[in-house]
């Protein structure tokens, strides 16, 4: 039995006593405890180390109090399930040193079995669910095939991912064979997530704001809808996909429960694209934690009035920046526990 289950109600658009809180990339980055543990151990080290992850993921729920916990691991550990190659290099990001360019490439992928290369993760959540004994609900994640693609293609971050581009451009069969395979691994990931004890499951689209409306349909979304579709019977759904403002009400009409906005609209105009039967979910531009204290709580008072309390829950417009100290993300939190709505 969970003990605080507000995520979980408002998602499902009940009324709650008040507005749930957390922050995406709430585990790891800025905390203090989680540096000291990058000295010690390798990245994939503390994403496949249940205790170490388990561990991490419950940091923000003992430190900043949030109303959920999140998993800690990665988008990228699903082509690194498939078959590839990924390092994660300090202040630089991910390395995939072997990027697929053509079909060809494909024959060095496979569908995986996913408890045999993701157990890992299905044991870190079995053991947070456990370690969290109810205190709030635990959320599983993956990435969206698009975004996932960028990462395949072009081989490391971008800020537009335009090799990843081209070659959906100019080979789109391959793209869509890739996207496909993609897609498969992670329903059956995302079900084994499910299996462990995730409450809610969360897909990152961080790069669907790359693409245009019909791009957005084309290569993101249509894969996305045969995710939810796939889970909406067996766990509660939230799609990011930052920057795609225009594929709101496309992207609420998956029968997915929720919708990450970020920071580029007002919550009214976020409301209207998505339509009044969805749960919101953030939208305080992550760089704003970076402000006096007093100006987040302001700041954060004028969101949650402007997203009226109903079907909304407070978060970051996207990932919490790794120099973020510790007391603006509490600020961010207790001023959404405290807010009373006029
Ligand atoms: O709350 C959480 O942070 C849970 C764990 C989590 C991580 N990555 C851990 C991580 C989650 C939800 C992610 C998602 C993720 N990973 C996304 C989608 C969300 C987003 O921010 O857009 C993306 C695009 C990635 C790919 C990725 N992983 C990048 C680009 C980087 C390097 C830059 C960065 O974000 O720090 C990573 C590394 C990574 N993943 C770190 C962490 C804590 C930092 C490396 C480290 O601490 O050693």
């Amino acid at each position: 039995m969970l003990k605080n289950d507000l995520l979980l109600r408002t998602l499902r658009g009940e009324a709650t006593e008040r507005t749930p809180v957390w922050m995406m990339r709430q585990a790891g980055r800025y905390l203090p405890d989680y540096r000291k543990l990058k000295e010690k151990y390798s990245f994939f080290e503390r994403c496949q180390r249940p205790e170490l992850a388990a561990g991490i993921t419950i940091q923000p729920v003992d430190q900043v109090g949030v109303d959920a916990a999140i998993i800690f691991s990665d988008i990228l550990v699903v082509p690194q399930a498939m078959g590839m190659e990924v390092q994660m290099v300090e202040n630089k990001g991910p390395i995939l040193p072997d990027p697929i360019k053509q079909y060809s490439d494909l024959h060095k992928l496979h569908r995986p079995d996913v408890e045999e290369k993701l157990g890992y993760v299905f044991d870190a959540l079995r053991l947070t669910k456990k370690e969290l004994d109810g205190r709030v609900p635990l959320i599983g994640f993956a990435g969206a095939p698009w975004t996932l693609l960028c990462y395949m293609v072009q081989g490391k971050g971008s800020k537009t991912f335009d090799e990843a581009k081209a070659f959906c451009y100019t080979q789109p069969e391959t793209a869509h064979a890739l996207l496909q395979m993609i897609t498969d691994t992670t329903i059956a990931y995302l079900k084994g997530q499910v299996r462990a004890g995730a409450d809610v499951v969360q897909i990152f689209d961080s790069w669907g704001g790359l693409l245009s409306p019909g791009d957005f349909e084309n290569l993101s979304l249509r894969y996305i809808r045969q995710i939810v579709a796939a889970l909406k019977e067996e766990v509660l759904t939230i799609i990011f996909a930052k920057g795609a403002w225009h594929g709101l009400s496309a992207m609420a009409a998956t029968g997915a429960d929720g919708l990450g906005i970020d920071w580029c609209h007002t919550p009214e105009s976020a409301r209207n694209w998505a339509g009044p039967d969805i749960t919101l979910q953030g939208n305080f531009d992550p760089a704003k934690l970076l402000s006096p204290i007093p100006v987040i709580r302001k700041e954060v008072t004028e969101m949650l009035n402007a997203f009226g309390g109903r079907r909304h829950i407070a978060n970051l417009g996207h990932g919490i920046l790794p120099n973020v100290p510790v007391d603006h993300a509490r600020a961010f939190v207790d001023t959404v526990k405290d807010h009373q709505y006029r």
